[in-house]
């Protein structure tokens, strides 16, 4: 048996949107937060709904490890830099920053109106601005950082949400273009796309019933494995990239997809069609 460190011992993480939509399963920023923990980071959990991120820090504290609550609106530019000085204030520092706040909004670019996609800017990309406006100048300072950015499939694949699908897309723009401007501070930045993954937001969305079901069976048939996806599937990549396991990789986006980026959907027909049709 290997004996190894945690993957990000010592470090001060600061997650954003560490919460979780209330019901069953995990989110991403929630499970990223509590891998992040189990890794060794301390753990800056930033939430609009403190509840939510009181909720991540009992099953972090509940396995020993150790974070800590931070109530904000992480669309405005006075409650990021709040958070990146609380990070330094509580913790020392701050070496990892993983941008997963995000929500999708459906519709295409003739029914989004202004005010959809002006929100859907804010939430999805704003906030990774923002976050890192203010924690790169303390991860420059200490000459090493690592940021995530939790994109999305919906930025290489069209699916009906014009302006969600633009702001990832902008998001992972982003991380290339920070990978640039920042790697001879020491810092990596890189992102993660998630594919059809179940999580409690999904599900919050969802009509129940066979409904919900037949989606849930066509999220898996969808991908290359056949197999669902969630929340912990997103953190452990997360997890990987913002460790120093990672040290020479800056720049990239890593599919967590079950593989539907390498497949045509000609090529999953049969997959799909094996699916019983829901009754509801
Ligand atoms: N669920 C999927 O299928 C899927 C697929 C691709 C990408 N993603 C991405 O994964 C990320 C998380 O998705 P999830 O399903 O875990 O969502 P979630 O809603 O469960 O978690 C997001 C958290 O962010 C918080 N939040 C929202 N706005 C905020 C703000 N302005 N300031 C601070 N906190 C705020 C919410 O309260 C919530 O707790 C998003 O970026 C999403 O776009 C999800």
């Amino acid at each position: 048996m290997v004996e190894r460190p945690g993957r990000v011992e010592g470090k001060v993480a600061i997650v954003t949107g560490a919460g979780s939509t209330p019901g069953p399963g995990i989110g991403t920023g929630k499970a990223t937060a509590v891998v992040l923990a189990r890794e060794g980071a301390r753990v800056l959990l930033v939430d609009l709904y403190p509840e939510r991120a009181e909720d991540t820090l009992r099953l972090i504290e509940k396995e020993g490890g150790e974070a800590s609550v931070f109530a904000a609106d992480v669309t405005r530019a006075v409650d990021c830099e709040e958070m990146v000085a609380t990070a330094v204030e509580r913790y020392g520092t701050v070496d990892i920053l993983v941008n997963n706040i995000g929500r999708a909004a459906l519709g295409t670019v003739v029914d989004t109106s202004e005010e959809d996609w002006d929100r859907a800017m804010d939430i999805n990309l704003r906030t990774a601005f923002l976050a890192s406006k203010y924690a790169v100048p303390v991860m420059a300072g200490q000459g090493s950082g690592s940021i995530v950015n939790v994109a999305s499939i919906s930025a290489l694949r069209g699916d009906g949400t014009a302006a969600y699908s633009a702001a990832k897309g902008g998001m992972i723009a982003l991380t290339v273009d920070m990978a640039y401007a920042h790697g001879r501070q020491g810092i990596r930045v890189n992102a993660v796309a998630p594919g059809h993954i179940t999580t409690p937001m999904v599900m919050s969305v969802s009509t129940p019933g066979s409904r919900a079901e037949f989606m849930n069976t066509m999220r898996s048939e969808a991908g290359l494995l056949g197999t669902p996806g969630d929340g912990w599937d997103v953190a452990f990549a997360a997890a990987f990239l913002a460790g120093d396991e990672a040290r020479w990789i800056t720049g990239v986006t890593l599919p967590v997809e079950s593989g539907v980026l390498s497949v045509t959907p000609l090529m999953m027909a049969p997959h799909l069609r094996g699916v019983p049709a829901p009754t509801d």
